[in-house]
């Protein structure tokens, strides 16, 4: 065991082989190639189960216990929040938007299993298309770069903010919106063509993860949020070409938002009215220092 571990439960870690692939303030992530209940030999044979890739592995996020707090609090805490995290990711699962597929939650001990997304950051996949873009397309100059990110980061950049606009049309506002929260299911950056090559690239499908602030509201104001925050994410993670960036998530939002029912065009314009508020309250805020 390795001493990562140990903090889990020793009926998990001695049973599985997780490893630790990610660490934040809150909980930490594991990676496991088998399904934590079911055996392999059945996964791939005679059960039917909502994974869509079992090769791809499962992902255990667990919230250990803070020693600093008072452990009653704790307790009370890491049961509450892994609860309503697993509750959302649940619900939005059987609402078909593009979340790993959830497997289980063990609120007490603040476990939830998941499906792994095997696929790069919306930000990781980002940085490397832009590097083959320069790298490939230097002769051709910045025309023939602009083109190539019309063709391969928009239609990407449109299902994003289509994405997003489904889990707000459900009234659910995701709170820490940023392009590391969005994963890519066959998202090799520019596919085997590479940069210049001629054939039709399957755009991968963006993953919505990491609902743990997460929250159900109908507020307008909300979903502005989510967007800025969004939009503070790739100003500071892709400088240079942010602009277009965030105009194809909200030309996707817009488009996507309740798919043209009428009180949806309604609801949508407020949002956007809200986004225009906030961005304001935003600049000004970083002008006063
Ligand atoms: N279902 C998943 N599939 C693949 N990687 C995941 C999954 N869930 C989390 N991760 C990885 O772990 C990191 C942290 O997980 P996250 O749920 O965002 O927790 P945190 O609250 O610490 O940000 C993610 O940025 C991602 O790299
Ligand atoms: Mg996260």
């Amino acid at each position: 065991m390795s001493p990562d571990l140990s903090t889990l439960p020793s009926a998990i870690s001695d049973a599985l082989d997780l490893t630790l692939i990610s660490q934040g303030a809150e909980a930490k992530i594991y990676f496991s190639h088998e399904h934590p209940f079911i055996p392999s030999t059945l996964l791939a044979g005679t059960i039917s189960t909502t994974i869509s890739n079992p090769s791809a592995g499962y992902i255990l996020k667990y919230r250990p216990p803070k020693r600093y707090r008072h452990d009653a609090l704790d307790a009370q805490l890491t049961k509450h929040r892994t609860l309503s995290e697993a509750r959302i990711l649940y619900k939005l699962f059987l609402a078909g938007i593009s979340v790993p597929s959830f497997i289980a939650v063990d609120p007490r001990l603040g476990l939830i299993w998941m499906e792994n997304v095997d696929g790069p950051s919306l930000k990781e996949w980002i940085w490397a298309t832009e590097t083959e873009l320069e790298e490939h397309l230097c002769e051709e100059g910045e025309s023939g770069q602009s083109k190539k990110r019309l063709e391969i980061i928009k239609p990407l950049l449109l299902s994003v903010g289509s994405e997003i606009a489904k889990l707000h049309f459900l009234d659910t506002v995701h709170g820490d919106l940023t392009t590391s929260n969005l994963l890519l299911r066959d998202g090799s950056s520019l596919g085997a063509e590479g940069a210049t090559g001629s054939h039709q690239r399957m755009v991968p499908q963006p993953v919505i993860i990491d609902f743990g602030l997460a929250q159900q509201s109908t507020l307008p104001e909300d979903k502005a949020v989510d967007l800025y925050v969004l939009e503070r994410a790739f100003i500071s993670t892709h400088p240079i070409h942010s602009g277009e960036y965030v105009e194809w998530v909200l030309e996707g939002y817009v488009a996507g938002f309740g798919r043209g029912k009428k009180t949806a065009v309604f609801k949508v314009n407020e949002i956007m009215r809200k986004l225009d508020a906030v961005r304001l309250r935003g600049r000004k805020r970083s002008m006063v220092g």
